[in-house]
């Protein structure tokens, strides 16, 4: 995937996130659930930083990385306006992430899934920098649940939008649970694609 076309959407991204807001603060609510203050915890595909400074007062601290320069840029300008000091924003692909392994005790995947070209590969890199007791926090719009969201989904991909796999809530965990990892919870958020709050470890 070109990280070009994610620097051409880094300006109007946040405008462009507001229309699922109501999805996005139950995914916060659910993911500050999984929290506690004594973690290390990696945000992969972390757009403007949105999920990391709602974060930021929940967990140790953050580590957040993105492979488009012009996400991090915004991440970091909206860090700094909010004197927020538990946060490094890192320009990384998430297929070869640059940590020691076992790093991290929560590692979150954010509406980033659908959009791999090697899902497998990057499900199977991530599973070395969780601790042993770590979870994967991996929400992902489902772009196969219904005949409207496959509508909308397809002027999506008309429009550029670098869908690469449609998933329901069954083919999801299926997949997830394939490369490795056991299914600890899945919350089903509604919104006109809606998302699977999915939480897994390692098996
Ligand atoms: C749909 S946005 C989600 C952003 C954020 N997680 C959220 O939910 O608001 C997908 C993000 O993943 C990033 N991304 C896509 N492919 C990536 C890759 N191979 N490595 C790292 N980041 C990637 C894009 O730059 C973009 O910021």
């Amino acid at each position: 995937m070109e990280t070009n076309y994610w620097d051409k959407k880094a300006p109007d991204y946040d405008t462009h996130r507001k229309k699922s807001e109501n999805a996005y603060s139950k995914l916060m609510e659910l993911i500050k659930g999984e929290c506690s203050k004594s973690q290390t915890f990696l945000d992969i595909g972390t757009g403007t930083g949105e999920i990391p400074i709602a974060l930021s007062n929940s967990v140790k601290e953050i580590t957040a990385i993105d492979f488009s320069q012009e996400m991090i840029n915004i991440a970091k300008l909206k860090r700094e306006k909010l004197d927020i000091n538990n946060i490094t924003f890192q320009v990384q692909d998430c297929y070869n992430p640059s940590f020691n392994d076992k790093t991290f005790d929560i590692i979150t995947v954010i509406n980033l899934l659908h959009l791999l070209d090697k899902p497998e590969q990057f499900l199977n890199s991530v599973k070395g920098l969780l601790e042993d007791n770590g979870k994967l926090i991996i929400p992902t719009f489902l772009h196969n649940h219904s005949i409207l969201t496959k509508m909308f989904s397809r002027v999506a991909k008309l429009k550029g939008h670098p869908i690469v796999t449609r998933f329901d809530s069954k083919s999801i965990i299926e997949f997830i649970t394939k490369c490795g990892y056991s299914l600890d919870k899945s919350v089903f958020i509604k919104g006109a694609i809606p998302i699977l709050f999915v939480v897994v470890s390692k098996k």
